[in-house]
């Protein structure tokens, strides 16, 4: 089976010799297509592969058809709103992502990014400290697991709040240190800082709006590690602009960025590329485990991580 290795932003080094030695040893071939830029290099390549492994490449309905042999796309990584799902279940491909492996490199991104606002962008001002802030974790999936744990370190009360959990998983999530919100208001009224894990859905669009918001401190900090089309950005922008202390951390862009950036300041801040899950280790672990998934979905059908 020929597989595609697509990635615009390349994985480690490493991760690469890992998923080529994986790929290779079970008499499969693995093609890279890495730091491409252009759709049409994506295009010309899948066009005989039997397996496409991506992270955030747009796999859309153009992919699927320039693929006509194309069995599995692997999403390297947890979030899978790149991937046209319905386009490919048509297409009778599965689709699997890699659930909780590069999921500790975005807990600590985090943490650096909570005391990088805290301290003013080192400028040398006077800042806080974490110890005694109580944090918010919006969705209870891989990453805020791994961020309730880390918090315990911190010395920071944690509290949850996920649609999709039954009681009984609230009983769990109680094992994780963290107290329980039975709402997204109580979650955003007990949070000085709230921090976004859900993916990107059709009911998860656009659901921090400014009736959240203004149920934080007038000192609030809003951490987005997960998607820019989580955040109503007008709303975030009105309470920015009305509570002179709120600050806004996040690792994907806005789209009203140059306005964040001349109407905030050190209150805002954007990594220049989305760099969660960009370290060797989750690299390794992601691209390692997309490897084994093509090679077990070809010698025996298991498609355990399917998301379509
Ligand atoms: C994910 O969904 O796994 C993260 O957002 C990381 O995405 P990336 O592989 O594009 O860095």
């Amino acid at each position: 089976m020929k597989v595609l290795l697509a990635t615009s932003k390349p994985f480690a080094v490493e991760a690469v010799e890992g998923i080529q030695h994986i790929i290779e040893s079970a008499g499969h071939e693995l093609v890279k297509l890495e730091n491409y830029d252009t759709r049409s290099q994506l295009l010309e390549a899948v066009k005989d592969a039997d397996a496409l492994i991506v992270r955030s490449d747009v796999v859309d309905s153009s992919v699927i058809t320039a693929a006509p042999r194309l069995k599995l796309i692997i999403r390297a990584g947890a979030g899978y709103d790149n991937v046209d799902l319905a386009a490919a279940s048509l297409g009778n491909i599965c689709v699997m992502n890699t659930p909780g492996q590069n999921a500790n490199a975005v807990a600590e991104l985090v943490f650096g990014m909570m005391i990088y606002m805290q301290r003013n962008h080192f400028d040398g001002s006077i800042g806080r400290e974490l110890r005694n802030r109580s944090l918010g974790l919006y969705a209870f999936g891989h990453v805020a697991k791994g961020v309730a744990r880390i918090a315990r370190g911190f010395d920071m009360p944690v509290h949850a709040y996920s649609p999709t959990l039954t009681h009984d998983d609230l009983r769990k999530e109680g094992e994780y240190g963290v107290i329980t919100a039975y709402s997204n208001d109580e979650l955003f009224r007990n949070s000085d800082f709230l921090s976004l894990h859900m993916p990107l859905l059709k009911e998860t669009w656009h659901c921090v709006n400014y009736s959240l918001l203004s149920l934080m401190p007038e000192d609030g900090l809003l951490i987005n590690t997960a998607r820019k089309e989580l955040v109503l950005e007008e709303d975030l922008i009105r309470i920015m602009e009305e509570r002179p202390r709120f600050q806004y951390v996040t690792d994907i862009r806005p789209d009203h960025h140059e306005e964040f950036v001349k109407k905030f300041g050190t209150r805002y801040f954007a990594t220049p590329r989305k760099s969660g899950a960009q370290t060797t280790d989750a690299n390794k672990n992601a691209g390692i485990a997309a490897a084994n998934q093509v090679v077990a979905f070809f010698e025996s059908g298991d498609d355990r991580f399917r998301v379509n």
